[in-house]
Order: C-alpha cells, then sequence, then structure tokens
C-alpha cells in the first residue's frame, strides 16, 4: 500500500500549470515586471491609477491575457505594440465569483511587449483596509494599509494572484501631503514627506507579497538594518518590544543563510489588522496586541523574519500547499526562539502549540487534517487552521530529531539555497528529501515520512513535547481546586506561557466561585496581555462568568485581530444569553474591523 502511494507520488509529478484560486492562464503568459502608479483617495476610500505589465508570452498562439481582479473598476486598457505604439485593447469581466472575484480578459491582436490598465478600487475592497482619523491610533490622520495574502492583492491590483509565479516592481505612490507611504520594498526613496513616494522590490516575489501602508507614520532605528514605522503612539513601546530583532537576523542567517532581502524592518498597524503579522518582504506587517510591554509574545516576530526563507524565498505553489510555508516557518520560529530566549521558552512554546493543534483536531473533518488540504472552491483563508502550522513544524522536528541538527540543518539550509526564488510543493520536496536526507530506511524509513505527508491526524511517530513547568502548573491547579487555597498557585515565577498552560485546563475544572477568586486576585479580566485576556474570556464566556463581560466588550470594540475576536464572537452566539448582546456590540465594533474579520464575524452571527 505504502509502495504504490509512493509510485504514485513520484510518476504523477508534472509541472503545474493552473492554480484552483487564479483565473489567470500563466502558463501561457506571465508578467515578470510590474509597474504601479496609484493615488490614494481617502474621501473616496479608493486607490486610482494603472499598472502597467511586461509580457512573457509561453505560447505562440496565445493572444489573451486572462488576470485575476475582485470588485475593481476597469477604465481603459492599452497595449504596446512592437513598434512601441500604444493602441486601447478589447477587455471583459467574467462571472463574479463571491471567493474568487472576476477573471479580466484582454484580447491582443499580437504578442505585445506590454499592457496598461486604469482602474479603480472599490471602498470595500477586501484587501485593503481605510480607517478614519477616529480610528487611527493617534486619531489625527487617516491610515490605509493592505493585506493581500492569499488572493486579495487582486482587489487592489488586476493581476496574475497565484503564488505559482513571481515578479519584481516599482511603484509610485501618490498621498495627501501630511502622510507617508511606506512598502514591502526597497523604501530608501523617500526621505521626505511630501506625498509623492517612489518603491523598487528588484527581487521577484508573488502578489501576495506585494504591500502598501499609508498614515502618520513615523520611523526609528534599532540597527542598521532593522527599524520600525509606528504611529507616533506606538513607536518607541514598539522599539523597546522588538529590540532583538537584529539579534534574531543573526541567528536566522547562521542557521539558513544571508538574509537575502537587504533591510528588514516592522510596521505597527492599528489594532484592526486582522492578523498577528505579515510577512511582506522588508517590512513585516505586525499587530500592535504583541506589544505586551514584557517581549512575551516576540515569537511573533521570529515568525515573521522567518518567512524571509519559508515562504518569501521558497514558496507554496497554491494555497493548497500552505504547510511548506507555515509549517517550515513555525519550525524556524521556534529555533530562533531557543537561541534568543533559550530552550526552555522554546520548549513551552512548542507544547502550547500543540494544545492549539489538538483542539482544532478534535473539531476538523478527517480531510482537513492531511498536510496538504484541498480548499478548492472554498476562500482559502477560512480554511487555515493549526494544522499547517503546527503539524509541518511537529513533522520537521521529528526529521531533526531523528537525524540530529548536524545533518537535519544543513539540509534545510541547502533546500532554501538550491529552491531560492522558486515554488515549491509537497512532491518536490519529497523528491529532494528522497536525494539528500532520506538515504537510511534505520533512521527515517519512507513509510514514516509517507504517513506525515499524506495521512489524517498526527503521525504515529509523534512524540509529544513534555515539560516540568507546566507539569508544575498542573500540579499547584490540582491543589488549589482541593485545598481552595489561591497561595498553592506559584504565580510569582510564572511566564505568560505559564498562565496561558493554566487558562488551557481550567475550562474543564473550575466554577464560577473559583473564577471570581482567580479575576479577584489576579484581574484577569484586565489582563493588558491580549493572549492571556484572550484565554481568559473564553473561560469565562464558556462558564458564564458575567462579571467578565465588559472588558470582553471593550476589548471586542478595540482589537480586530481574527484569531481572537471569531473565537470569541463564536462563544457568545452559542449561548442564547448572549446573541443579542453579541449582535448589539457588534453592530458598533464592526465598522473598525477590517473586512475579512466582518466578513468572518458576519458568518458566525449569520448576519448573511
Ligand atoms: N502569513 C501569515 C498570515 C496569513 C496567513 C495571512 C494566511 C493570510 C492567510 C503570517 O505569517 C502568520 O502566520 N501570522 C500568524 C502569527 C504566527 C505567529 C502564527 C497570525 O497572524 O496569527
Ligand atoms: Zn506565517
Amino acid at each position: 500500500m505504502r509502495v504504490v502511494m509512493l509510485l504514485l507520488v513520484l510518476c504523477c509529478a508534472k509541472v503545474q500549470a493552473s492554480d484552483p484560486h487564479s483565473f489567470s492562464n500563466f502558463a501561457l503568459v506571465s508578467h515578470p515586471e510590474l509597474t504601479l502608479d496609484l493615488t490614494a483617495d481617502f474621501d473616496k476610500q479608493q486607490l486610482h491609477g494603472f499598472v502597467e505589465l511586461k509580457l512573457d508570452w509561453h505560447h505562440p498562439d496565445t493572444r489573451q491575457l486572462v488576470l485575476d481582479s475582485r470588485d475593481l473598476s476597469i477604465e481603459k486598457v492599452l497595449g504596446q505594440s512592437a513598434e512601441g505604439r500604444w493602441l486601447k485593447l478589447t477587455h471583459s469581466l467574467g462571472e463574479k465569483s463571491p471567493t474568487h472575484g472576476q477573471a479580466l480578459r484582454i484580447e491582443f491582436p499580437a504578442q505585445f511587449a506590454k499592457v496598461r490598465i486604469y482602474y479603480h478600487t472599490s471602498p470595500q475592497a477586501s484587501g485593503l483596509q481605510w480607517l478614519s482619523k477616529e480610528q487611527s491610533s493617534e486619531k489625527q490622520q487617516p491610515f490605509m494599509y493592505s493585506q493581500s495574502q492569499s488572493i486579495h492583492a487582486r482587489s487592489w491590483i488586476p493581476l496574475q494572484d497565484t503564488p505559482a509565479v513571481r515578479l519584481t516592481y516599482q511603484a509610485r505612490i501618490r498621498t495627501p501631503k501630511e502622510l507617508l507611504a511606506v512598502m514591502g520594498a526597497d523604501n530608501s526613496a523617500n526621505s521626505d514627506k511630501d506625498g509623492d513616494y517612489f518603491f523598487r522590490m528588484p527581487q521577484a516575489i508573488p502578489a501576495y507579497l506585494i504591500a502598501l501602508a499609508i498614515g502618520d507614520l513615523e520611523f526609528k532605528a534599532m540597527s542598521d538594518r532593522t527599524g520600525v514605522y509606528a504611529e507616533k503612539a506606538w513607536l518607541d513601546k514598539a522599539v523597546a518590544e522588538f529590540s532583538d530583532t537584529e539579534q534574531m537576523m543573526q541567528v536566522a542567517t547562521a542557521l539558513y543563510g544571508d538574509y537575502p532581502w537587504g533591510r528588514y524592518d516592522l510596521l505597527i498597524l492599528p489594532a484592526s489588522f486582522p492578523f498577528g503579522g505579515m510577512e511582506n518582504p522588508r517590512l513585516s506587517f505586525i499587530t500592535p496586541t504583541v506589544i505586551a510591554g514584557d517581549k512575551s509574545l516576540v515569537s511573533l516576530i521570529a515568525h515573521e523574519l522567518a518567512h524571509s526563507w519559508s515562504g518569501n524565498l521558497v514558496t507554496n505553489d497554491s494555497w493548497h500547499e500552505l504547510w511548506l510555508n507555515e509549517g517550515f516557518t513555525n519550525y524556524v520560529e521556534n529555533r530562533i526562539m531557543e537561541q534568543v530566549f533559550g530552550p526552555e521558552r522554546a520548549l513551552l512554546e512548542r507544547q502550547l502549540s500543540v494544545q492549539d493543534l489538538e483542539n482544532d483536531l478534535l473539531q476538523l473533518d478527517a480531510k482537513d487534517t492531511l498536510l496538504i488540504t484541498d480548499y478548492t472552491g472554498r476562500d482559502p483563508d477560512e480554511a487555515f487552521t493549526q494544522v499547517p502550522y503546527i503539524k509541518g513544524m511537529l513533522f520537521l522536528q521529528f526529521l531533526e530529531q531523528r537525524f540530529g541538527r548536524a545533518v537535519f540543518d544543513p539540509f534545510l539550509k541547502n533546500y532554501f539555497q538550491t529552491f531560492a526564488f522558486q515554488s515549491m510543493n509537497t512532491e518536490k520536496f519529497l523528491r529532494y528529501m528522497r536525494k539528500t536526507l532520506l538515504n537510511d530506511p534505520d533512521i527515517v524509513s519512507m513509510g514514516e515520512v509517507l504517513e506525515w505527508l499524506y495521512q489524517p491526524g498526527l503521525a504515529s511517530t509523534f512524540v509529544a513535547p513534555a515539560s516540568d513547568a507546566f507539569k508544575q502548573v498542573d500540579q499547584q491547579l490540582a491543589l488549589w481546586q482541593k485545598t481552595g487555597n489561591l497561595t498553592e498557585l506559584q504565580t510569582n515565577s510564572w511566564s505568560i506561557h505559564h498562565w496561558l498552560h493554566f487558562m488551557g485546563q481550567l475550562a474543564a475544572t473550575v466554577d464560577i466561585a473559583q473564577l471570581k477568586q482567580l479575576d479577584e486576585a489576579f484581574h484577569l479580566s484586565q489582563s493588558q496581555n491580549a493572549e492571556v485576556a484572550t484565554a481568559w474570556f473564553k473561560v469565562a464566556l464558556a462558564k458564564n462568568y458575567q462579571p467578565a463581560l465588559p472588558a470582553l466588550e471593550q476589548f471586542l470594540m478595540q482589537v480586530g485581530r481574527r484569531k481572537f475576536v471569531v473565537p470569541l464572537y463564536q462563544q457568545l452566539s452559542q449561548q442564547p444569553e448572549h446573541l443579542e448582546r453579541a449582535k448589539a456590540l457588534y453592530q458598533k465594533a464592526r465598522p473598525g474591523y477590517h473586512p475579512l474579520t466582518q466578513s468572518a464575524v458576519d458568518k458566525v452571527l449569520k448576519l448573511n
């Protein structure tokens, strides 16, 4: 059975020609270079201008270019003929799909070298958030930013929106004079705030890594190649919180080779940013909810930095293969954390991730617990779970433990070098492993590898990480519950990680009186750590502990990170006595949420 599976895997390898989440005909014609010229109109909440695409034709008969688009208004399409003349071209928009947008088809009389598309975006663009000045941190100036992963670049640029192909770009962005524009690119041409900004991205990247933000931003350097862009309110706090970024870069380059992108800066976004972080090249986008004041949540920076190798350099070729981005990145993240903050903290973080994965595994269909998940016909964003992240990481940790770091570290370094600036899929990775790593079945057998790669759930060779620290927390929790004596909890020596583990055990064991006791002693409803607060609110809701509700509502008014917000609304909506309150709250909070958070919560509260 396993041999048959292996044969199937090896002989079906082929050049990938399509991506189920893209309309584009990239196998026939592609656009290796893109030029953007856009103006940000905050009154209309739109970007307008043009994109120019340099075209590479791969088949002699092709005369049509198919791009992805979503809620774009196409004004005019011009093509440049071989003699250099610009001609108007005919174009049409395909049928609208709620998850994929629309195909934009452009007809050419011959294989032109360039096409230029004049267009504007819609205020509802799924990949942009427009914030009024009241919604910014400083409340003086408006803010806008993009979030293109997974398939939202098409909502602000008509292009081939697939991670299977790459492009370089340059851009000119015009903004109101008081604002600064930044992109995940070389920002160095912009020394003054003058409303006219130029960018260059000389390394080829997939479309989902194109990123833009505009706001009342200031910059502070952390080292000669790292720094922070933020609104004033966050700038110094962020610089202090993330002061280990340079060291993280040194650790990662020692393990995996030179940092290929030049600078590594951080951009702190408003709290409505729907993710923890986004690995836009040269400029990771970061939620302010990880600025906890004690560096307890900085593994997020290690994670986004790690994507500089896994994801940005070697890229999953479709969203089904997301584990090649996120699983590898979680593995590298944990290696960075181990070097910078010590093995104990890295172990606790691994153990917490396994708990998150186990919770997800309980709820998922078996087919969604495979490393390679079939998201055809689904919005890839909504199908994301802990599986590609944590199961992917655990697979690499399994290999690391069996082969030892002396073998596994150079293997991974060579993998990043061999496939730099290329797209990757599991079959290709397996072929590479067979060639360069899997040469002794006594160390790791093919059957063991195939079980991780192609079977649901956790593999039989998984060894759960276990720490004494969490064992002690469990013992203290049991003692407190037996004696009712809070001093059994030795919280003085607890880090955020101990607290998070503690919270994870609570729902199954406590009653309301005990929650009250905890809240009074440790002010958990008021926790300034967003992870702890969310974990606490989840327990409070599960037990219907009412005193936490005002703080929960305040939290949901301020924070729009999907990982926190969506499960909390989910829990609220499951309790009839909270549902109406949740709907009323959401009505107030919704305008401040990102379109992706809005559509996820709309679904939870059945508003569409
Ligand atoms: N690339 C992801 C964010 C992402 C994933 C955006 C899928 C859109 C679709 C980013 O690197 C990430 O994984 N962020 C995590 C944080 C991380 C520490 C697990 C997040 O946002 O929570
Ligand atoms: Zn990631």
